[in-house]
């Protein structure tokens, strides 16, 4: 059961709070039937099953304690190379490459400086799920600021950032999609994955209206036109629940287009 096997460290908030909600709630309700305050009585009852579904949409639709599901089977469909993972957390995102592309090695950056809801956050966590899904040799952690990589041009052959980039200011993500391009080889590829405020978010965290600069849902043409700017060409789109993802290619200009220049590093 996955659901134990991971500790991704997501504070309780996050992944019992609506547990508990529930049991407040129906304790309440079932207080106040007996007590003949019916109306209230069914207020705390549609709460309490608002509650229950939030718990489930949680931990079982978002994965906040599981590894995130790659979204597209598009991605690194030649299944080796050595892959950053910028933004790695705890570890959801580094997982789901490890576990989907099995000859894949995973490079993680964090800076570790902020929890963003994860106890604790720091390698140690990382690497505990790594080990725990078989997959700790092939994963390797590196303390960092995606905003100015310690790599050097060109390392990688494919990269994915999962729900970190979208916690950054608008230069910011401008900044780290521009590293993203130098780190990546060119025609290497990059899975954005960002924070979708869709009705799932919506019913299970209704209080979660904001995340980051460029916000969820309602932007999505901002992350791609942003993509693009940077030098990268979107090749698939879409959305899986709570999320939205780009798939984008390293595209550097034609060497024609650069006057007196041969590459861009
Ligand atoms: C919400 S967590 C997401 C972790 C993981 N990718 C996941 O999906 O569970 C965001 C992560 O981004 C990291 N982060 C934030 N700003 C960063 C930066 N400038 N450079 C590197 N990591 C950063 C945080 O430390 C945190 O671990």
């Amino acid at each position: 059961m996955d659901l134990l096997r991971y500790d991704f460290g997501y504070e309780w908030p996050w992944t019992w709070g609506h547990a508990l909600a529930a049991a407040v709630f129906t304790l309440l309700a079932v207080g106040l039937y007996r007590a003949r305050w019916r109306r209230t009585g069914a207020v705390m009852a549609a709460l309490a099953a608002w509650a229950v579904a939030g718990a489930v949409i949680v931990n079982l639709v978002l994965r906040f304690s599981l590894p995130i599901v790659l979204p597209t089977e598009r991605f690194l469909t030649g299944g080796e190379g050595r892959v950053l993972d910028a933004g790695a957390g705890s570890g959801r995102s580094a997982l789901m490459v490890l576990t989907a592309r099995p000859r894949a090695t995973v490079t993680a950056l964090d800076i570790f400086g902020a929890e963003y809801g994860i106890g604790g956050n720091g390698p140690e966590r990382l690497l505990a799920n790594a080990r725990a899904a078989g997959a700790e040799a092939r994963l390797e952690v590196r303390v960092g600021d995606m905003r100015a990589m310690p790599f050097e041009p060109r390392t990688f052959d494919g990269a994915v950032s999962a729900f970190a980039i979208d916690h950054l200011s608008r230069p910011d993500v401008e900044r780290t999609f521009a590293e993203m391009t130098r780190v990546l080889k060119p025609g290497g590829q990059f899975l954005l994955l960002v924070i979708n405020q869709d009705a799932w978010v919506r019913t299970a965290l209704p209080f979660f209206v904001h995340h980051g600069y460029f916000g969820g849902r309602a932007y999505p043409e901002r992350w791609r036109s942003g993509l693009e700017r940077a030098g990268f060409r979107v090749i698939d789109e879409g959305t899986q629940p709570g999320t939205l993802y780009f798939l984008a290619e390293n595209a550097p200009p034609a060497v024609s287009a650069l006057p007196g220049a041969s590459t861009r590093d």
